[in-house]
């Protein structure tokens, strides 16, 4: 049985064609704001459900319940605080009203307002990202973010161009599919970056235990030096192609912004692979982690906080290779001391390829290499 949707109920935000046109021919009588990129996916991923039981920006209760108890007014698990910032000039608009949402001059969602609030940075800087530090690219968009926010209900109306259109599936779609292929249980597999052996290891060791192994690589706007989108996806192409077996691997992407918030992300990442229809969730080492920020295994402690998640995290030690067993093991499973070990770093790998070296193949399999070199310029740039 696929996972029932968190909440109870898939949300779906969409508005049916003649819908749309007709708010489009009255949109001269609604106020609009523009949006940025994340925010106008965030509207995305509430539309297709990715967000359930969202149905729109976070309200003032709503968020400082987040804030405070990483639950919503209902006590249903909820990390991420998914709100809409406006400036103070563009607030031409009160509650009750409908406006508009734009990014780029593409009209993305009417919305209702149904509360315009302000909020203290710090506060969620510390309470979401557990730190201040402004070099904290987290921190850092939040301290960037306009001083009010908006909350309310959103619908549809347009999404941002999509490149990765084929590879991009929906809780609706993934549902069918899984169903399909009669899983029962469905591990989920989410990740930032090209797959490394430990990468493989980990989803491999969790996909002993289930049906189905579903890798949901996240795309859009990451931060410098992390892989491109296309890298990301190529090389996972790959790795299926060679190393995974046809009937019981999906590989999936979805749109969507990384914190970095480590343990709070970690279950809101859960969330949205239940939505999707998974009933297992991988959490690994410093799972989306950055820097030292967050303890190695923090991101899965927070899991005993939610009982009541209604996903079952899978949890994994940290995978390396070593030279004595000759294979890649965890320290659970390998005996011998730090001298016989070589930990992957996503780093270390990195600056590896950056510098024209191969890297060894208990860290990363051949073919993946080499569709990463057949990019020109495989990382981020600004
Ligand atoms: S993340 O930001 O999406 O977490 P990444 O794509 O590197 O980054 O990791 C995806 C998942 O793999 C996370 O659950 C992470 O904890 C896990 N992971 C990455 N490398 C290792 C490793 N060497 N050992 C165990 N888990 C790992």
């Amino acid at each position: 049985m696929v996972s029932k949707p968190h909440g109870g109920r898939l949300v779906r935000k969409l508005l049916s064609e003649k819908t749309k046109e007709r708010i489009l021919e009255e949109s001269k009588e609604y106020q609009k704001i523009n949006i940025r990129e994340g925010t106008a996916i965030d509207i995305e991923n509430i539309a297709h459900g990715i967000y359930s039981p969202l149905e729109g920006f976070l309200v003032e209760n709503e968020f400082q319940s987040v804030l405070d108890d990483m639950r919503l007014p209902n006590d249903l698990p909820w990390s991420i605080p998914i709100v809409l910032d406006v400036k103070e000039k563009d607030l031409k608009f009160d509650v009750g009203d409908e406006i508009l949402l734009y990014h780029k001059n593409i009209p993305i969602a009417v919305m209702n307002v149904d509360d315009i609030y302000k909020y203290d940075k710090k506060e969620f800087a510390q309470k979401v990202f557990k730190t201040t530090d402004i070099n904290h690219p987290g921190v850092a968009k939040v301290y960037n973010m306009n001083e009010y926010l908006v909350g309310g209900e959103i619908r549809l109306l347009n999404e941002l161009p999509n490149p990765f259109e084929k590879y991009t599936l929906r809780p609706i779609e993934t549902r069918v599919l899984f169903k399909e292929r009669k899983f029962e249980t469905i591990v989920a597999f989410q990740t930032r970056n090209v797959p490394h052996l430990g990468h493989e290891y980990l989803q491999k060791s969790a996909l002993t235990f289930v049906d189905g192994l579903f890798i949901n690589p996240v795309l859009g706007k990451k931060k410098k030096g992390d892989y491109k989108d296309e890298v990301i996806l190529k090389a996972y192409e790959t790795l299926f192609k060679h190393y995974y077996p046809k009937d019981s691997a999906v590989l999936a992407t979805v749109r969507y912004e990384m914190r970095y918030a480590g343990p709070r992300e970690a279950i809101h990442h859960a969330i949205m692979r239940k939505n999707f229809g998974c009933t297992h969730f991988i959490v690994g080492r410093d799972h989306a982690g950055v820097g030292n920020y967050y303890g190695p295994y923090e991101a899965q402690e927070i899991f005993k906080n939610f009982p009541d998640l209604g996903i079952t995290p899978m949890f994994f030690k940290e995978f390396f290779y070593c030279k004595k067993c000759k294979g890649i093991v965890n320290e659970r499973i390998c005996p011998h001391p730090m001298e016989d070990r070589e930990y992957f770093s996503g780093t270390k790998i990195r600056n590896m390829i950056a510098n024209g070296e191969i890297p060894p193949e208990y860290f990363m399999r051949k073919e993946v290499y080499e569709t990463i070199m057949s990019f020109e310029n495989p990382f981020v740039e600004e």
